[in-house]
């Protein structure tokens, strides 16, 4: 059974404010949501399997650990984009699949253009990423199509959830395990997410 963690570790929330910050551009924006992306990513794979070995130091013989679990890091193209190098920095031999999701205007369903995933995919953790779970038609979409693949265990990870996006990622998808920074009043009547940041994807490419 997947479980929600919300991650209000003070650091995170220092630099959720930064970023809700609607003075913020472009380039800091893009910085913090790699910091925030990093921060999750440590509390996202506290559960990622790891092997004994013995390594020699100056001093002597260490009985240590390396990691021992295949992670795919899958961002949903485009704003997932701003949180996989500095995840991937973090996990030595993480592999990235992408997901191409933008959400149609008139019905905020989202519409596929893109999918590009490695070949081992299901052999691991997957991890998915996008700033912002909105609706959660983009997430639930990602979800089952990694699912497709055969994957077994899949973390969502966004920096800021509305409720109804939450619930519609756990009806659809309970075993998934969801990491987010900050859970948030509501949507609009665009779907955008209250109080939010605005649009991620245009914030951190400074498309607007
Ligand atoms: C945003 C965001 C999510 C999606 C969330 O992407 O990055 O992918 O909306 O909304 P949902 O939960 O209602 O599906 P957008 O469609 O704006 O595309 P972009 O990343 O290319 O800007
Ligand atoms: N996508 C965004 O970028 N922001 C929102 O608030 C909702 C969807």
């Amino acid at each position: 059974m997947g479980e929600l963690h919300v991650l209000n570790h003070p650091l995170i929330q220092h630099k959720l404010t930064l970023l809700r910050d609607k003075r913020t551009g472009t380039k800091e924006f893009r910085e913090i949501v790699g910091e925030i992306a990093s921060l999750m990513c440590y509390e996202a794979t506290r559960d990622l399997s790891t092997r004994a070995v013995t390594v020699e130091t100056p001093i002597g013989m260490a009985n240590t650990q390396v990691l021992d679990e295949n992670v795919t890091v899958v961002p949903i193209l485009r704003a997932g984009l701003g949180m996989v190098d500095p995840i991937i920095d973090l996990i030595p031999n993480a592999k990235v699949g992408h997901i191409g999701l933008f959400r149609d205007p008139d019905t905020h369903e989202p519409v596929k253009y893109y999918c590009k995933m490695p070949d081992d995919i299901a052999s691991g953790k997957v991890i998915i990423v996008d700033p912002m779970l909105a609706t959660g038609g983009s997430a639930a979409a990602a979800i089952s199509f990694i699912k497709e693949y055969g994957c077994k265990s899949i973390t969502l990870m966004d920096i800021i959830a509305a409720p109804e996006g939450i619930k519609v990622v756990k009806d659809n998808h309970p075993d998934v395990d969801i990491y987010v920074a900050a859970v948030d009043e509501k949507l609009n009547e665009n779907a955008y997410i209250v109080p939010g940041l605005g649009d991620a994807g245009d914030r951190i490419f400074g498309t607007k």
